[in-house]
């Protein structure tokens, strides 16, 4: 397969070519971040996984690497069955080595997944270790689902969080080790409450004083759902944790197995920018899969917000226009199809309308993608039906703001919109896919109802990869 270019997005990160999905082992090593990613270099539909690799100062600009794991031993490779390989997991560092955990599937259906260990100490070439599995199963026997890995440290010990199920509840097991290589099973750290999925993928855990943190990619039956936070309190000596509340980490279409790393005081979330079950255009260019831009995740009234990472401020090239203060009746701009529209309005007094983005590749704007925030509904509403190569739902969220203003950050690339409102409190993002490149945005109140824009700016955003 060989990648052209009109699909290429601009300052997300994407494979050079083939298939991508779940970023892995996302880390920041000897001053650099890592980032991993199941990968299937030889087709643009999924396949054999191996974990391609890159590396960035930055987190925007990548250098791609040699692929860092592939399918190779009895426990992740089986060239007579269809699916098999390096699935995903987590990184951590020990003295100066890079460290991978990672599962190894030779067919999830009939035995039991493994978790592995691979440890680089030049953060380029990785050797699986003698004593790989080093969980060779799990404890109970209801599963054979048992995957991505999700190391994390507390004082000098590691621990591993893996996604599981029982009979019908997701589950995460919960497992800690001193050396990387000798596991011990400390039980189920958490359950779903039934309603929160019947296997639960690509867990993560947030630590904090207050509340504690899960993350997981829950699937009920076989269908994959939008990813969830549940916030509790976790008990790592007796696993246990208490569930206090739950949301969507992103009410898009195209959001998956998102990766947390913990570094320099920050909570980095970065996610597959896709669904299992989204249609993928750019296999014609050689190539499918991509990520979301990085997103700090802060922890505020005991939920959490995710927000664009401060370093894509680095990247607005050009500004296309900036309003302060300035009442108008509807607002239009040009735009490039990598920008990004940052803005505040005035919630007119005793409004219950409705405040419109619409984002279009021509002069026509009702062939649009439309962002709507609904006050009397309390919702938000993401259409991109006239952009979709497929039948998709009409994205919606609750509209949580209490405010008189509201915020908007949305960030356009050749085929995706993402869309932080109100400061991270809610965000969505979709792949898009217009016939012709971004042109311009209009946004106005219902009937033109004149409205204060308190801040508005837009930038070009550079390319970064
Ligand atoms: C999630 C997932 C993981 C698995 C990987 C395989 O998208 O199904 O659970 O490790 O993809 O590529």
């Amino acid at each position: 397969v060989v990648a052209k270019t009109p699909s290429r997005l601009n300052y997300h990160f994407m494979p050079q070519i083939g298939w991508m999905n779940d970023p892995n082992g996302f880390i920041k090593y000897k001053g650099e971040y890592h980032l991993f990613y199941q990968f299937y270099p030889h087709g643009t539909s999924w396949g054999p996984m191996h974990w391609g690799h890159a590396k960035s100062k930055d987190l925007l600009h990548w250098e791609y690497l040699p692929v860092a794991l592939a399918p190779s031993e009895a426990y992740d490779c089986d060239p007579n069955i269809e699916g098999y390989g390096c699935f995903s997991g987590s990184a951590t560092t020990q003295n100066d080595d890079l460290v991978l955990m990672y599962t190894g599937d030779v067919d999830s259906k009939e035995i039991p997944q493994t978790q592995n260990i691979a440890i680089s100490s030049d953060g380029i070439n990785f050797d699986k270790v003698d004593l790989n599995p080093v969980i060779p199963n799990f404890p109970k026997e209801a599963t054979k689902d048992f995957r991505d890995p999700k190391l994390f440290k507390v004082d000098d010990t590691w621990y591993s969080v893996i996604g599981t199920h029982n009979e019908t509840l997701g589950e995460l097991a919960l497992y800690r080790s001193k050396d990387l290589l000798k596991w011990d099973y400390l039980g189920i750290l958490a359950q779903s409450n039934g309603k929160q999925g019947t296997m639960w993928e690509c867990p993560n855990i947030i630590l904090s004083d207050k509340n504690d943190f899960l993350i997981v990619s829950p699937m009920e039956g076989t269908v994959n759902q939008k990813p969830i936070y549940i916030s509790g309190k976790a008990n790592l000596k007796e696993p246990s944790f208490k569930q206090s509340g739950q949301g969507i980490l992103d009410y898009g279409n195209d959001f998956y197995a998102p990766q947390t790393m913990d570094v320099d005081g920050r909570h980095i979330l970065i996610a597959w920018m896709s669904q299992w079950f989204s249609k993928m255009p750019t296999a014609d260019d050689g190539w499918s899969g991509a990520m979301t831009i990085p997103r700090e995740v802060t922890i505020k009234n005991g939920r959490l917000y995710q927000t664009p990472i401060k370093e894509l401020e680095t990247i607005r090239v050009d500004q296309l226009r900036e309003i302060k203060n300035q009442e108008v009746t509807h607002l239009e701009q040009d735009i490039s199809e990598a920008s990004e529209l940052k803005f505040n309005l005035q919630i007119p007094e005793n409004y219950a309308g409705t405040i419109e983005l619409e984002i279009a590749d021509c002069e026509d704007t009702t062939q649009n993608c439309k962002l709507t925030v609904d006050l009397k509904k309390s919702e938000i509403i993401l259409d991109c039906s006239n952009y979709s190569v497929e039948q998709r739902e009409i994205c919606k969220a609750p509209y949580e703001g209490t405010g008189d203003t509201i915020d908007f950050d949305i960030f356009l690339d050749t085929n995706s919109i993402e869309a932080f409102i109100n400061n991270g409190e809610t965000t969505i993002t979709n792949r898009i896919y217009p016939e012709a490149k971004l042109k311009t945005m209009k946004l106005v109140c219902d009937n033109q109802k004149p409205f204060v824009v308190n801040a508005f700016s837009a930038w070009k955003l550079d390319k970064t990869i």
